[in-house]
């Protein structure tokens, strides 16, 4: 079968790639979709049960740093436009190793760079390879208007500054997001040296079915249906800015079909919430659903040890993107937590399959016993 498009995602199996998978091989059935992905301890094919039948859907196991291999799977597919999703995405694990971080999301990422220049060797023309990035490389921001923190679009007109914007300089902290800053710099890099049309994200904290157990979100929602204790860094103080991943997906669609060629945008929720908030709704929103009598969770808040070197606060001005693209999130966090609750209580088993041994033992070294 021919098809119009060949696509190359990589990270496919794992949360924000498998929403990105669906959402391109169910919309383009004109398009074939290449997942790549090496199944870390992150990735999960489970994910993609539901599409991996598709006639447009093609799965690939491999590692992103294999140059040889990734060469191979281009020359293959005859891939015209690239979604980089694949990279190691939690802090704390990159705290605790940040050479793996240095790998996959640098070393890796100048492959899948590499591997697109060999294959498109200078024929740019209807070429794209689109880098998807974290708004933790721009660094923290101070806790300016915590009166008015759940900010709508309206708050970054009048407060620009006080954002993320696309111009705000790289600051990252964390060994991950050190990682992701030196990988957007090689991405724009084979803009600026060899002419590659590339594109590159900054995206703000996702939620929503499929999240690996070890993010705040998931993690919590299934240590209170555990009767766990909700083990809250510091004093819950940090702030983040929490997008519903399909709307993520949505805006990755449309960048990639309509983005302009070399240009930044970041993407956020316009939903900035203090940890501590944050999860008092979890918890009201899982004793609600599971007819607890409410404050019934509260106890298992535990402060504990905060973590190294914690960014208080991110908050993106997503304003080029509505302006330019008109694209805004779609859910009221409301929605978005409550959809999020129910999906984890009603798919036990794949949260199940995945806590395993390991996954927990790596915890207890860090954090204590959960
Ligand atoms: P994830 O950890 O859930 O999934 C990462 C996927 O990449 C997994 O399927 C894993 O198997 C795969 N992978 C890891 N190393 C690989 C390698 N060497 N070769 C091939 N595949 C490999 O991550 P996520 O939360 O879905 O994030 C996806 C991307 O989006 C990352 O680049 C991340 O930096 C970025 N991002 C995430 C968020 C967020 O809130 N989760 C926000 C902004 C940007
Ligand atoms: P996380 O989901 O790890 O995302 P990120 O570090 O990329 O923002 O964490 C979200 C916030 O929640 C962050 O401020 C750290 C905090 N946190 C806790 O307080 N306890 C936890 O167990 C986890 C995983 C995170």
């Amino acid at each position: 079968m021919e098809f119009k498009r060949n696509i190359l995602i990589t990270g496919g199996a794992g949360f924000i790639g498998s929403h990105v998978v669906r959402l391109f091989v169910n919309k383009y059935p004109e398009y074939r979709i290449v997942n790549l992905d090496k199944l870390t301890y992150a990735g999960n094919l489970a994910n993609l049960k539901d599409i991996e039948q598709a006639p447009n859907y093609v799965f690939v196991r491999a590692d992103i740093c294999d140059f040889e291999t990734v060469c191979g799977i281009f020359e293959k597919y005859d891939i015209d436009g690239v979604i980089h999703l694949a990279a190691e995405s939690h802090v704390d694990r990159s705290i605790k190793d940040p050479f793996t971080f240095a790998r996959t999301n640098v070393l890796g990422t100048l492959s899948m760079l590499q591997a697109a220049k060999h294959h498109w060797d200078g024929k740019w023309e209807g070429k794209r390879f689109y880098h998807i990035s974290t708004d933790e490389v721009y660094g923290a921001l101070e806790l300016t208007h915590p009166e008015g923190i759940h900010s709508d679009i309206s708050a970054h007109e009048v407060y620009g500054d006080e954002f993320f914007r696309e111009t705000t300089r790289y600051s990252p902290h964390s060994p991950y997001s050190a990682s992701k800053a030196s990988s957007d710099h090689f991405v724009r890099a084979f803009h600026d040296t060899y002419g590659m049309p590339t594109i590159v994200t900054n995206c703000s904290n996702n939620y929503g079915p499929y999240q690996f157990p070890e993010k705040l979100i998931p993690l919590f929602i299934n240590n209170i249906r555990h009767r766990k204790p909700l083990p809250v860094y510091g004093k819950g103080e940090n702030v983040r800015d929490w997008l519903y991943v399909e709307d993520h997906a949505r805006a990755i669609d449309l960048i990639f079909h309509e983005g302009k060629v070399a240009e930044t945008y970041n993407i956020g929720g316009f939903n900035e919430w203090k940890n501590i908030d944050l999860i008092k709704v979890i918890i009201k929103t899982v004793d609600r659903i599971l007819g607890n009598p409410e404050g019934y969770s509260d106890s298992l808040i535990t402060y504990v040890t905060d973590r190294a070197g914690h960014d208080l606060r991110y908050a993106i001005d997503a304003t080029k993107l509505h302006r330019e693209l008109g694209w805004s999130p779609s859910l009221q966090f409301e929605e978005g937590i409550d959809k999020t609750v129910r999906w984890y209580l009603d798919n036990q088993a794949w949260m199940d399959n995945i806590t395993s041994g390991e996954y927990e033992k790596y915890y207890e070294d860090m954090y204590g016993n959960r």
